[in-house]
């Protein structure tokens, strides 16, 4: 099936998010496959805000694999603790981080990656992956962005978790 998404003419990012969450609701609603619905996720988030790298990182035994996502070439295993995804991990909650370099452990995938934001994904026993959001400009994100991903990060939760 062929699956348009809507994106607002209007550049303001809450008028966005308004409009691309429930967006995201309906697209994963109709299919059962993790990794197709966390695909379309990372690819409707990168077409409708344009962020540097959109994508999924999720719990396989002591590690976060790389998993579906959007954006240059990435690290594909991180250690729990390490970096903001791994620190999201840890310590179970989210993380906005208005300068990478400024943060104690950040991995660098990318140097042109400057600020972002990791959202846990929770489970029924705990944290199983991490939606990671990076951007090329400095303080690009507020506790808006970590709101509306968090919703997006429900969704998910609510329909495979
Ligand atoms: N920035 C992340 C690593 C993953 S990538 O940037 C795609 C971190 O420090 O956890």
């Amino acid at each position: 099936m062929a699956e348009d998404l809507f994106i607002p003419e209007s550049t303001d990012r809450r008028e966005r998010y308004a409009s691309i969450v429930p967006q995201i609701g309906y697209l994963i609603e109709d299919e059962v496959d993790l990794v197709a619905n966390l695909a379309n996720t990372a690819a409707v988030l990168k077409e409708a805000f344009g962020f540097f790298w959109v994508g999924f990182y999720l719990v396989k035994e002591d590690e976060l694999v790389l998993g579906p996502f959007q954006g240059p070439l990435a690290c594909t295993r991180i250690a729990k603790g390490k970096g903001v995804c791994g620190s999201a991990w840890a310590e179970n909650k989210s993380f906005l981080v208005p300068n990478v370099d400024a943060f104690p452990g950040h991995i660098a995938c990318s140097s042109l990656s400057k600020s972002e934001v990791v959202i846990p994904i929770r489970g029924q026993e705990g944290v199983v992956g991490v939606l990671d959001v990076d951007s090329e400009k400095l303080d690009d994100f507020t506790a808006e962005d970590v709101k509306y991903l968090e919703e997006v990060v429900k969704l998910l939760v609510k329909k495979h978790f």
